[in-house]
């Protein structure tokens, strides 16, 4: 069958290539690959900076955001069944792998599909173990294939009340700093809760993510017209701060965006070699006398794909036409590159028909 490998540690190396078959153990189901999202990982392996193959080979299969179909039944599952599979496997050794926690690993050694050490999905057919697979409802359908990114957003959505509401809090105002995939649906997904939310991005006001960020209530910022610290000072300060733009001074900035009680999470990778600064006294004074936190957050709980696919559907129904629109690219698995340079919110790879 056919697939999308890299090398790892060798930029430019993403090719489709045949690989073989894979062949279902026992508590294994195998799965058609209907649809696989693109994201900054994947593109961070495809440069040779990131990813790790299989032990003993130099390929990995890529794909961590998948949508799939049951092709034969299997436990919980029957043929036809629309799937997508969580990304994070077990280190084997540590407890909270052991409590089916490894999006908080206590080693790091932890696999991921399609990025450290295991294959991902970008192939005609994969297996995985039903225990790994996330059912998705046949109204989400092809935005099913959000469920990966969505996961992430709403571990961080949750991971940042948990912190907030270790004391009395006002869950109302956020800010999502990133109008990609995770920015876009973490505003979603925020307002969902209920809060009311600016996305700031580099886009002009006028462009399409401008656009989608408005379709569910929130207000677009292009920070190229409004300095996030204007924009403080305009609206007072936010309870939550999600970072996805992926810029370490950003994220350090996000401290001076909080109002008191406030939580920032950051999201996007930022692997540069530089120093970032921040005036003395957000730090020394305001991020203890207003009792603010900062957090990271990476992959997600097995709760955490349940609630995405859950927040996904409501979403749909409020907002259809817009969360059509996150997938502005699908191409053939050999308009890869294609998918790999888009520029809108999120790029898919698709390998057949329901
Ligand atoms: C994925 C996560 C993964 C992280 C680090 C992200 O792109 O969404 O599932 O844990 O990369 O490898």
């Amino acid at each position: 069958m056919r697939g999308l490998v890299a090398i790892p540690d060798k930029p430019h190396s993403t090719a489709v290539a045949e690989v073989p078959d894979p062949r279902p153990a026992e508590g294994e189901i195998l799965l058609r690959t209907l649809e696989v999202g693109v994201c900054g990982t994947d593109r961070e392996i495809s440069e040779g900076v990131f990813g790790v193959a299989p032990p003993g080979r130099d390929a990995l299969v890529l794909g961590h955001e998948f949508l799939g179909v049951v092709e034969r039944d299997g436990p919980g599952f029957s043929r036809g069944d629309l799937v997508t599979a969580t990304v994070r496997r077990s280190c084997g050794r540590c407890d909270a792998c052991a409590g089916g926690s490894p999006d908080a690993c206590h080693t790091g050694d932890y696999s991921e599909r399609g990025i450290t050490r295991l294959d991902g999905f970008a192939s005609e057919l994969a297996v995985e173990s039903a225990e790994h697979l996330v059912a998705v409802p046949p109204s989400l359908g092809r935005l099913g294939v959000l469920a990966e990114p969505g996961s992430v957003c709403a571990r961080a959505i949750r991971h940042a009340c948990a912190v907030g509401e270790r004391q009395p809090w006002r869950a109302e105002r956020a800010l999502v700093v990133g109008a990609g995939a995770i920015g876009m649906l973490s505003t979603y997904f925020l307002r969902l809760d209920g809060f009311e939310v600016w996305t700031a991005g580099r886009s002009p006001r006028t462009t399409a993510k401008a656009q989608l960020a408005e379709a569910c209530g929130a207000t677009y910022i292009s920070t190229a017209d409004v300095p996030l610290d204007a924009l403080v000072d305009d609206v007072g300060g936010f309870d939550v701060v999600i970072e996805a733009a992926g810029d370490a001074q950003v994220m350090l900035d996000t401290l001076a965006l909080l109002r008191r009680n406030g939580v920032a999470c950051l999201l996007g990778v930022d692997g540069h070699t530089r120093k970032v600064s921040l005036d003395g006294r957000v730090l020394g004074v305001d991020t203890i006398l207003q009792n603010r936190a900062l957090l990271g957050s990476v992959n997600a709980h097995a709760r955490d794909w349940e609630a995405a696919v859950e927040a996904l559907d409501r979403a749909r129904e409020r907002w259809g036409d817009a969360l059509e629109a996150f997938v502005g690219l699908r191409v053939a698995l050999d308009c890869f590159d294609e998918a790999f340079e888009f520029q809108g919110v999120k790029a898919t790879l698709q390998f057949g028909e329901a």
